[in-house]
């Protein structure tokens, strides 16, 4: 690349549209806040079982404070028998012995106020496990009673109710109803043969979800956050926040339902089809009876209520695969949520304009509900986009790698990853973090088929890979046993030899690392007030297919997603680059410049 001569010679930065403006008033903290997710099973480990813990956590937390992050995200601790990962929950209101106690949590959380971070936890409302004590009761109770009418059961189809009540398929692969058996029913259905009597699961098996239309679902949960007010956490995530409200009647629908949405065209079709949506969707979009139904919104304007009772701004983020960005906006208005995670811009492929719709539609649709728009390019349940952004087809998104798939380029992918990260902590509102993220960490895309534990692996018979490898345990230590990840070297998925390049311990202090990149843009954002600005294109750029090119604040953001370098301006001073740079920006690089 850098013998190629460059193109698209530039010297000025002249203007174009303002897709969004800046503010300086007064506002709350979640507005423009940097959220760094921790999974805490896999972020470090104190007591050597090899799954990370909250003692983990509370002794990484100057690394989090070093970095610059704003606040914390922790994915689920509760008590649970991960079925899935803790996204199965058994108990709302208690640690899981896996990961430690609550007197633990209290230390942690009291570690992270002590540093200015803020902790947001995770609040898993659409199901419970169906080791909770209400889904047991349920159980043993009769069909009818008010304990199943917690959850959704019915009856299931055909003279002898064998077939299920509709046919909505579980997002991890299969039937989304399981049919009671006769041996774990026996007292509450008092039938010789298996119950007529099926329950629904959105996900496994092991996750029954709950009947938001009972009040006493809807009470429960408001204690539960209370429960975590009361402790002093300053908002929540909520998982599957579009789901909780199914179409009355439940009717069947037949579209596609799968733990991965999103245009399998990829970059490519939303580059050159002239038909690609301005509103910026990418097909990330949950559909059907069962997701995004209006009635959802009535237990937002709610909860809402709950905190607003509580000092300091606490905050609710949605995860919600809506689409398009202003139907999601619906969760953010001013009496709703407060955020909710962008996933169209996470499914946007490595393509100028894609990009360039997606950032304006977003603001587009937030600005309409004066909400913060949220940036985010990875999470616990999708490629790492070190990878994602390195694979042979980099518009596929797909669920995790296989040994046997076409590997990623790592370089590319490292390379591709730092510019969309400066290119994504450039822009105005609030960004979302994924842990390791900050080292450049790629998704462990060689992981053998023993090892998965993800069950949409196991749902869909192994035809999908599933999200273990973005789950792996952290390399903290190149020279330690399983990278430092705990005290023992043992970590619940084997780490691919490559973490040792990745270490922390060898990114601290030098300046060409990916750590020492992030710490630097959370620097320069926090220093000109980059979170609260606007967002102008600039006119030249703009129109140069391949290049990103903004203006926030005194700061120029230049991110070129082409294959050929461009020129840079004359004359402006470079504040951070994403790779080398000299008078051109080569490709897949990002620039940020003293406008
Ligand atoms: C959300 C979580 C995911 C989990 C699912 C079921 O999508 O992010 O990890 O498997 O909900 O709770």
């Amino acid at each position: 690349m850098a013998t190629t001569e460059p193109t698209t010679p530039t010297t000025a930065l002249p203007l174009g549209a303002t897709v969004h403006v800046g503010s300086d008033a007064a506002r709350e903290w979640w507005r423009d806040a940097v959220i760094y997710q921790v999974y805490p099973r896999s972020f470090a480990d104190g007591d050597g079982d090899g799954i990370g813990d909250i003692p983990g956590i509370t002794s990484k937390l100057d690394h989090l404070k070093n970095l610059g992050v704003d606040a914390v995200w922790l994915s689920p601790f509760y008590r649970s028998p991960q079925k899935d990962a803790g996204y199965d929950v058994a108990d709302y209101r208690d640690v899981d012995p896996l990961f430690g106690t609550l007197a633990d949590f209290d230390t942690m959380l009291a570690g992270a106020h002590d540093r200015g971070m803020r902790v947001i936890v995770d609040l898993v409302p659409n199901h419970t496990s169906d080791q909770h004590a209400w889904f047991q009761e349920a159980l043993a109770a009769a069909p009818g009673s008010p304990e199943r009418a917690r959850y959704v059961f019915r009856d299931g189809r055909g003279p002898a109710g064998d077939e299920p009540p509709n046919n909505w398929q579980s997002i991890f692969g299969g039937p989304a109803w399981t049919r009671l058996a006769a041996s774990s029913t026996a007292a509450g259905d008092a039938y010789d043969e298996p119950s007529p009597q099926w329950y629904l699961h959105l996900f496994d098996s092991s996750q029954p979800d709950l009947d938001w239309t009972q009040p006493e679902v809807r009470s429960e949960f408001e204690d539960v956050l209370r429960f975590w007010l009361d402790r002093g956490v300053d908002g929540f995530r909520v998982d599957v926040a579009h789901g909780m409200i199914k179409a009355d009647g439940l009717p069947d629908w037949d579209g596609h339902v799968a733990m991965v949405e999103g245009s399998s065209d990829g970059d490519d079709a939303q580059a050159t089809d002239p038909g690609a949506p301005e509103d910026g969707s990418t097909g990330a979009g949950n559909q059907g009876p069962m997701f995004d139904q209006d009635g959802v919104h009535e237990i937002y304007r709610d909860w809402h209520r709950v905190l607003a009772a509580y000092e300091g701004d606490r905050c609710l983020v949605a995860e919600a695969w809506v689409e398009p960005l202003s139907r999601l906006a619906r969760y953010v208005r001013p009496d709703e949520m407060h955020q909710a995670f962008n996933f169209s811009f996470l499914t946007t492929g490595w393509d100028a304009a894609a990009l360039r719709r997606v950032v304006a539609a977003s603001y587009r649709a937030n600005d309409e509900v004066g909400a913060p728009t949220t940036w985010v390019l990875s999470n616990h349940d999708v490629v790492r986009h070190a990878t994602r952004l390195g694979l042979p087809d980099a518009g596929v998104r797909p669920n995790g790698v296989f040994a046997t798939d076409p590997q990623p380029d790592e370089e590319l992918g490292l390379r591709r990853a730092r510019a969309a990260s400066l290119l994504m902590l450039g822009l105005p509102g609030s960004a979302y973090l994924y842990q390791g993220e900050e080292l450049g960490l790629p998704e462990h895309t060689t992981l053998p088929n023993e090892v998965r534990q993800d069950p949409g692996h196991f749902r869909t018979d192994g035809a999908e890979a599933g999200r273990d490898g973005c789950r792996v345990p952290l390399p903290w230590q190149a020279d330690a046993p399983g990278y430092g990840f705990g005290p023992t070297g043992a970590t619940w998925l084997p780490q691919p030899d490559s973490y040792g390049r990745y270490a922390a311990d060898v990114q601290y202090g030098d300046p060409t690392s990916t750590f020492e990149l992030y710490r630097a843009a959370l620097d320069t954002r926090r220093a000109e007030g980059l979170g609260h600005g606007g967002l102008t294109w600039l006119a030249d750029h703009a129109d140069a297919a391949d290049v990103v090119a903004l203006r926030n604040r005194d700061v120029v953001v230049l991110a070129n997603l082409g294959s050929t370098p461009v020129e840079l301006p004359a004359g402006h001073e470079v504040l951070l680059a994403s790779g080398p740079v000299d008078t051109t920006l080569p490709a897949d690089t990002t620039v940020w410049l003293r406008a």
